[in-house]
């Protein structure tokens, strides 16, 4: 049976009685039927009726180049042709896994000049953790072994990833965190901030893991993680003086600070990395999504030349790896990828043309009655639904005017997340001003839609 001989409803069916989701509540999503997506080009999206959709989320934040890109199609096949598939472990590598060490190494923060490949975001993460430590280890101090990460961050799906995430729905199915693992505030100000300046505020978080640190001991902590701007837990952008604050803290004390790029990397934040935007130095920085704009699943751990140094010359074996670390095809479609950020200059045409446009129509919608704040940066956006302006109350229970307004958006023919009632974008990088318009005249419907909802 061929793709094309299937209905909505047949998909469906099927789905149904053999697919279980990610991320999703099954009964719930059986007794309307899966959203069935077909194809895509460019920033649009076609389901299995045939309704065009824009998709203002870049898939799960990462079809960075947009659809449709033939060069990625191109570099695939013609890799399978070649090798489909070799390791890399057991000191063996392939043309497409150096090449694209070394095409990241250019593209990276300037110390970060050694890769170490996974399949996902999450297994980059849990690398990290057993990097970090075997890091310390070898350096004679085994004990430097707890990671401290920040409450509604997300670092992936895996034990570890999941660990390492502050989301308590997540700890609470599995016993999670795991041991080693503990975690500090987050710079989220407009939802906790009070009556303290977002610059006070700033200051006071990063403090947070300076407490965290004397509360465990120096030589026990191994790294710090977290997201230049936090993804999935609402695109929270921090005050100014929380980064240079927590740069400062983890030097200070040295212990390694981790970047996880997953979401900011690759121009999302109109620069190349969420790093070079807060000038940060990075120790580990774990990659994914935009590395491959999506198309093949690949992931990366950035290891800065200090750490890399001590890994060489002095870890031995690591004993860890994937059958798929480095995949060939995986390889060649990011070194693609790359080089069509680098060479066509998306990053740059985000930074100085569609960000800052994006952004000046973004923030006006915090005229809108229902959105108490519009804030963003680069190709990421959030907007804060709420009850009361001036008190920055939400609606009861907290979720479903988000949810309604997710909704609303997707009748209109346009994705966009809601987290709580946090409305998200994080379109692809190549969005045109007219399409940012269209997504814009969209976003404002549903948000009409959605408030009227609530008054009548
Ligand atoms: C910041 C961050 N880290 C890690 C991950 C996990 O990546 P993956 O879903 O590829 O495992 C994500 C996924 O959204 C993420 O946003």
């Amino acid at each position: 049976m061929t793709q094309m001989q299937q209905s909505t409803a047949d998909w469906q069916a099927l789905d149904s009685a053999h697919f279980l989701h990610p991320f999703t509540d099954h009964k719930q999503m059986h007794a309307k039927g899966a959203r069935i997506i077909e194809k895509a080009d460019g920033v649009y999206l076609w389901d299995s009726d045939g309704n065009k959709i824009l998709d203002a989320m870049a898939g799960l934040w990462c079809v960075n180049v947009g659809y449709g890109r033939q060069e990625l199609v191109d570099a695939a096949r013609q890799q399978m042709e070649a090798l489909p598939y070799y390791n890399t472990f057991f000191q063996t590598a392939t043309p497409p896994v150096i090449e694209l060490s070394q095409l990241l190494s250019e593209v990276t923060p300037a110390n970060l000049n050694h890769a170490f490949f996974t399949n996902s975001g999450s297994e980059a993460n849990d690398t990290v953790v057993r990097m970090a430590r075997h890091y310390w280890a070898s350096l004679g101090q085994p004990d430097k072994q707890v990671i401290i990460s920040r409450k509604n961050a997300y670092h992936g799906s895996t034990m570890a990833g999941a660990s390492l995430g502050g989301m308590s729905t997540m700890h609470a199915q599995g016993g999670l965190p795991i041991p080693g693992i503990t975690h500090i505030g987050e710079p989220y100000w407009y939802q906790d901030g009070g009556a303290d300046s977002p610059e006070g505020y700033g200051l006071k978080m990063a403090q947070e893991l300076e407490q965290k640190i004397n509360e465990l001991g120096e030589h026990r902590v191994a790294a710090f993680i977290a997201e230049p701007i936090q993804g999935a837990g609402g695109v929270v952008i921090p005050p100014d003086t929380y980064w240079p604050e927590i740069s400062d803290i983890c030097r200070r004390y040295q212990i390694l600070l981790v970047a996880d790029e997953v979401i900011c990397g690759f121009g999302r934040t109109g620069k190349w990395f969420g790093s070079d935007y807060y000038n940060l130095q990075p120790d580990l920085m774990p990659i994914a999504k935009g590395l491959s704009s999506g198309y093949l699943p690949i992931a990366a751990v950035m290891v800065a030349d200090h750490v890399s140094r001590v890994l060489i010359e002095e870890g031995g074996e690591f004993f860890h790896g994937m059958t798929y670390s480095g995949h060939p095809a995986a390889c060649a479609v990011a070194c693609a990828n790359v080089r069509i950020l680098r060479d066509e200059k998306i990053i740059d045409h985000v930074d100085t043309v569609t960000g800052p446009y994006l952004q000046k129509k973004w923030k006006s919608l915090a005229d809108h009655p229902l959105v108490g704040e519009s804030r963003g940066l680069g190709f990421l956006g959030a907007l804060e639904l709420v009850r009361d302006k001036t008190t920055r109350t939400r609606y009861d229970p907290v979720g479903e005017t988000g949810t309604r307004c997710r909704d609303a958006c997707l009748r209109l023919g346009l994705v966009m997340r809601a987290v709580g009632d946090t409305m998200i974008i994080s379109p692809p990088l190549i969005m045109s001003e007219a399409e940012i318009d269209e997504m814009i005249a969209k976003v404002v419907q549903g948000l009409d839609e959605t408030y009227s909802g609530i008054t009548n």
